[in-house]
């Protein structure tokens, strides 16, 4: 996290956030540059050796700012929208190294995808593959695709972010996809340049990864297809909670490391909660305390639109003091929005310090699946994004205004 506390005041990075808070309306996102670039340079420095395309994950943050910031450090863009890809090409990322995902991609947007060059088009179905060929054939284009492989591995994960199980709807199990490659050969105007895969999302044990290369091994045996690159996705998981467990990722690589020199391919991740879920705080403030029978609510002005992953997936995050009053605590506390859902509850703690109405809170490592799973629920506005760049406060995205909902 990028958060400290000096003296009684919550500090991101050397900024003050009460002194942020103060000048902009709450609720809003704030993020340290300083962390994200961290955490993508260990992240790069894990795999030295393999020496993979990193295509960051544009779902979990789609600041432009931030994908831009990223694309300077060498970041490629995994998109998974027409409307991610063209935040990604305005970020300046290199349609070379951009990967388009996703299990429903439109005719429109496969179209768009292909005239721009990306990368490559990781595929989940045979349909979409025979729509690819028909698309380029058309436009007289050869287009790099992708299989993405269901491997049949439970990631041990939340069920609502579990992707690689037999039974979800990402990618082709293997026996389709065997069954698929004579017809998928005889396609003109496809270059089969990667296996892909993703397994799910907060994946804390290498066990599952472990399990995946050794079906993509076989698959690859199996296929008789010598893939250039093999895309092995994102899902790296990392610490909401002190104690909580997190990837041990020195490993993986080692695991990787021996894929990679078996079967001589190029790797490509597609990391997103790793790079910028702990460099984002959401910054609101307390509107009402108060009590009904033993509990204390304490009802801030972020809802679960602004911030959905408690209600999406009863996750958990700490919430903070901006500035910490040595007063007595205060028992079963819940905080709570002002979304008139029941499911608008972010945590509960036994014991708070003492906190006032009117007074600024953070809600912790938030920057990834925050402001890029918001809404306009309840018309509420989407609220602004600040950077914080070398102790420069900038914002990066304006906080909308309700006409423009209107
Ligand atoms: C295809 C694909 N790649 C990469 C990611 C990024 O995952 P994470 O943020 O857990 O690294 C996702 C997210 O679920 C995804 O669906």
């Amino acid at each position: 996290m990028s958060l400290t506390y000096k003296g009684q005041n919550l500090y991101i990075d050397n900024t003050k956030i009460n002194s942020i808070a103060k000048k902009n309306i709450t609720p809003f996102y704030v993020y340290s540059l300083k962390k994200i670039k961290e955490n993508y340079q260990s992240f790069s420095n894990y795999f030295k050796s393999v020496k993979p395309l990193i295509c960051f994950s544009v779902k979990s943050n789609s600041n432009v700012s931030i994908i831009s910031e990223l694309a300077k450090l060498g970041s490629g863009a995994d998109v998974v929208s027409e409307g991610e890809l063209l935040k990604a090409l305005k970020a300046k990322v290199k349609p070379s190294k951009i990967v388009f995902s996703g299990v429903g991609k439109t005719e429109n947007e496969l179209r768009t995808a292909i005239r721009k060059k990306v990368f490559l088009i990781n595929i989940e179905s045979e349909s979409e593959a025979r729509l690819i060929n028909k698309i380029s054939k058309k436009m007289g284009q050869i287009t790099s695709i992708g299989i993405r492989i269901n491997p049949g591995v439970d990631a041990n994960t939340l069920s609502k972010i579990s992707t690689g199980k037999i039974d979800s709807k990402f990618g082709l199990p293997k026996s389709n996809f065997l069954n698929f490659c004579k017809e998928l050969k005889s396609f003109k105007n496809l270059k089969i340049k990667a296996l892909s895969v993703h397994i799910g999302s907060q994946i804390t044990s290498i066990e599952p990864y472990r399990k995946t290369l050794n079906v993509l091994l076989k698959i690859i045996n199996l296929s008789k297809i010598n893939f250039e690159y093999v895309d092995l996705g994102g899902g790296f998981g990392i610490s909401y909670k002190d104690r909580d467990r997190k990837i041990n990722i020195r490993n993986y690589s080692k695991l990787v490391n021996e894929f990679k020199k078996k079967i001589n391919c190029k790797i490509i991740f597609e990391p997103g909660r790793f790079i910028v879920g702990n460099a984002g705080t959401l910054i609101s403030k307390i509107i009402f305390i108060k009590k009904n029978g033993n509990t204390s609510f304490i009802i801030i002005d972020a809802g679960m639109n602004d911030f959905m992953r408690p209600a999406l997936y009863n996750a958990k995050h700490d919430i903070v003091p901006v500035i910490k009053l040595r007063k007595k605590v205060i028992s079963n506390v819940e905080f709570v929005g002002p979304i008139c859902e029941s499911t608008d509850t972010f945590i509960k703690y036994k014991n708070y310090s003492y906190i006032d109405e009117n007074s600024f809170v953070a809600i912790t490592n938030v920057g990834a699946y925050g402001s890029s799973l918001s809404s306009n629920y309840n018309t509420r506005p989407l609220v602004s994004e600040i950077l914080i760049k070398k102790g420069k406060i900038k914002v990066i995205r304006k906080r909308q205004k309700i006409s423009e909902i209107i």
